[in-house]
């Protein structure tokens, strides 16, 4: 129900249905502040460095920040600034676009999947099919008016920047570098734009629980003021801090399948504050649903045989969903 968004509210307690259980819950000060993700220039001429840098930090975090991506400062300002708008449309506006149907293509929902979860997130979202672009876009919010304009700008620009990380996660798994992008074939791109109002009791629950993704790649823009995504490391909770014009790159669980085990998609969580309100965009690409997935063939040898077994992204996908999302993870069961 619409009524369930929390951005349609002013909240002074958190009610029952958002608590976690204690042995649950975030934890905040246990959390490890200040240890910063790898981040990778990619304007750095010496390619091996880069392509080494990716590396490393898919094996040792699963995640980087990449710092001159070549998406334009004024555009991320306008993305984040659009998305602004959005949420803080009238609640009638915002009522029509509004579904807890995981299967429609966009939709303005509540914490992550209402219709399954017993205990809900702090978190408004919009989820958008990116592309082809023409074939969703004319689906999209047209309000604010310059929506659809700028997210569709920056999906283009993000699918850009997505392929050439791809590129150099291939050549540093030791592949050719058309490796990824023509194995998981013309991908799927989804876009999540969240919203986490200020919450007034940030330690009984989540803006989302931690999680691994069930995509390929994802590229987050995050606010650049309020900090709230925090990365499993070494055992410990770490605070990405956000870092003005980078962008958060993490790997989903396909490409933990197709570097058979040697890069890590990880757990990550959003966390929320009780002062102030959090945004963020996460892009994804995601292999089309016939496509078949598994490790490389060439990182498959007698030392380091198969870690998991072929099957197609529909299979997953099923899967993944059909589950709670921070179940045990999901490509375990792929073994
Ligand atoms: C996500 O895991 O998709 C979102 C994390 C965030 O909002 O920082
Ligand atoms: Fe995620």
């Amino acid at each position: 129900m619409a009524e369930q968004l929390l951005s349609t509210a002013v909240h002074d307690t958190v009610p029952v249905c958002y608590v976690r259980p204690e042995s649950q819950r975030p934890r905040l000060a246990e959390v490890v502040a200040g240890a910063r993700i790898p981040v990778v220039d990619l304007a750095c001429p010496d390619r091996a460095a880069v392509v080494s840098a990716i590396g490393d930090a898919c094996r040792s975090h699963g995640f980087f920040q990449v710092l001159n991506h070549g998406i334009d400062a004024g555009l991320i300002g306008e993305v984040m600034a659009v998305t602004r708008e959005f949420f803080r449309l009238p609640p009638e506006e915002k009522a029509k676009l509004y579904s807890d149907d995981p299967a429609r293509k966009m939709r303005l929902s509540t914490s992550f999947n209402v219709r399954k979860e017993t205990v809900h997130n702090w978190r408004d979202y919009l989820r958008l099919h990116c592309h082809p672009l023409d074939q969703f876009v004319p689906d999209w919010p047209s309000n604010p008016p310059d929506f659809k304009e700028t997210m569709s700008t920056y999906c283009k620009e993000v699918r850009a920047l997505g392929f050439r990380l791809y590129e150099a996660i291939s050549e540093s798994l030791g592949l050719e570098a058309g490796y990824i992008g023509e194995t998981l074939g013309e991908q799927e791109q989804h876009m999540a734009v969240n919203f986490y109002p200020p919450c007034p009791a940030p330690e009984l629950t989540y803006g989302l629980p931690a999680h691994m993704d069930p995509n390929a790649l994802t590229i987050l823009l995050m606010d650049q003021e309020v900090a709230g995504l925090q990365v499993l490391n070494g055992g410990k909770w770490v605070a990405v801090n956000p870092q003005p014009g980078a962008l958060v790159v993490n790997l989903g669980d396909q490409l933990q399948a197709l570097s058979n085990g040697e890069y890590r998609s990880v757990w990550h969580r959003a966390v929320v504050n009780s002062d102030r309100e959090r945004l963020s965009v996460a892009s994804f690409l995601c292999p089309c649903n016939g496509v078949q997935l598994g490790p490389a063939k060439k990182l498959v040898t007698e030392e380091t045989p198969a870690v998991y077994r072929n099957y197609t992204y529909d299979e997953y996908y099923k899967k993944f969903w059909s589950r709670n999302l921070d179940q045990e993870h999901c490509l375990e069961l792929f073994r």
